[in-house]
């Protein structure tokens, strides 16, 4: 049966995990995978966090099933977090899910049953787990334009013009914010005309966020998507607890499907169900009843949204200071745009040789597609982490 099978691939961006972990240098830089770290370069539990698991811990007294959507109010607390005051709330159905990833999974595997020659459109780049998982379950895919490698920002024009050509079979996956891997967001007049495009020509849109209250504030970060669902009668979303809530191993997110009424809704999430039924059963449940303990809670709400914006402001810091230092230190402005992306990444503009030379010549981690995760870095590294950009750039 296995005789047969290729040699393993590695993922690329958890195989950098591995990789540095087994580095013996001392001045090694983790700017691999998307985790935040603070100034002594770990990631703690969020106080907000280690709040609510006292709560849990005093206060649960099972560990029984919970059901195949996870735990309800979990997911209306996502819902509420990511569709405020607009009128899909009418007409949205979440489950919850092992992640995000697990979200785009069933949410992909929901499209193959819906509609099964759907063709999802991904941005160049998108976040390296997109295509792997809509080809999984059987999609096709295919690119828009989106990065300018010249001037390092989103080519609105050119995106614009790509997705003219999305009809009624196709579903077009964005990022809500924070993009992955570039961390260059469109601006909301351009989630404005995505939303014409797809009125005049049919295609649903598909938003992934899964780095809400890291670019601009949790609201703002939040406004592309609600004027998407205010303005269309269907669109699928998915969102993740790993980073806002500093949950990662936990698995925490949740899939949305937001219909035309409250029955198509409805019938989306049996169908969700099923799939789960099939690949999971249920998602597992402490992340997502720490999240829920927390926003049921003003008290711990308060200090959940404190700590993100925290880490929001920590991130333009480290942004700043290291376009400071390229720009003073190495008298160069090529790299200014570090400044103006949004979220934990940046995608540097290097080839993967580069980004090779880059790990091995200095010991710092990044993604071979050029990405970096600026929130990776602390204060203390970005000498260092600036001298080699210059030297391999
Ligand atoms: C990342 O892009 O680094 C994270 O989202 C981790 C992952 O699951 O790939």
């Amino acid at each position: 049966m296995f005789s047969h099978l290729p040699a393993p691939t590695s993922d690329p961006i958890l195989s950098l995990s591995t990789a540095y972990r087994a580095d013996q240098r001392a001045n090694k830089v983790d700017l691999g995978i998307g985790v935040y770290k603070n100034s002594q370069g770990e990631t703690p539990v969020m106080k907000a966090v280690q709040k609510a698991q006292d709560i849990v811990v005093a206060t649960q007294t099972t560990k029984a099933y919970v059901g195949l959507a996870g735990c309800e109010e979990f997911n209306q607390s996502m819902v509420d977090l990511l569709l405020a005051g607009t009128s899909a709330t009418e007409r949205v159905t979440a489950i919850q899910t092992p992640g995000a990833s697990g979200a785009l999974r069933m949410l992909a595997d929901l499209m193959r049953f819906a509609q099964p020659d759907t063709t999802v459109w991904i941005s160049n780049p998108s976040y390296v787990n997109h295509k792997p998982i809509m080809e999984a379950a059987g999609l096709k895919v295919r690119y828009y334009s989106y990065f300018s490698p010249v001037t390092k920002q989103v080519d609105v024009e050119l995106m614009l013009s790509d997705l003219a050509g999305a009809g009624r079979n196709d579903v077009v996956l964005l990022h809500g914010c924070c993009h992955n891997p570039t961390g260059a967001d469109i601006d909301f007049a351009a989630w404005q005309a995505i939303t014409a495009l797809a009125q005049k020509n049919g295609f649903t849109p598909f938003v992934d966020i899964a780095y809400q209250g890291f670019g601009d504030g949790l609201e703002q970060d939040a406004q592309g998507l609600r004027f998407m669902a205010d303005n269309l009668e269907e669109m699928l979303i998915t969102t993740s607890c790993s980073k806002n809530f500093a949950l990662y191993r936990e698995r925490t997110g949740a899939a949305m499907v937001v219909a035309n009424n409250i029955t198509d809704a409805n019938n989306a999430k049996g169908k969700l169900l099923t799939l789960a039924r099939a690949t999971y059963t249920m998602p597992p449940d402490h992340g997502a009843t720490l999240v829920k303990t927390i926003l049921q809670n003003q008290e711990l709400t308060q200090l959940w949204k404190q700590e993100l914006s925290e880490m929001q402001q920590r991130l333009l810091n480290l942004r700043k200071t290291l376009c400071n230092e390229l720009r003073n230190k190495h008298n160069t402005s090529q790299f200014d745009f570090i400044a103006n992306h949004k979220g934990m990444f940046t995608v540097l503009g290097f080839s993967p040789e580069q980004m090779s030379a880059l790990r091995e010549q200095y010991g710092i981690y990044g993604v071979a597609d050029g990405r970096i995760n600026i929130a990776g870095l602390t204060e203390k590294d970005i000498p260092y982490v600036a001298q080699a950009i210059m030297n391999v750039s």
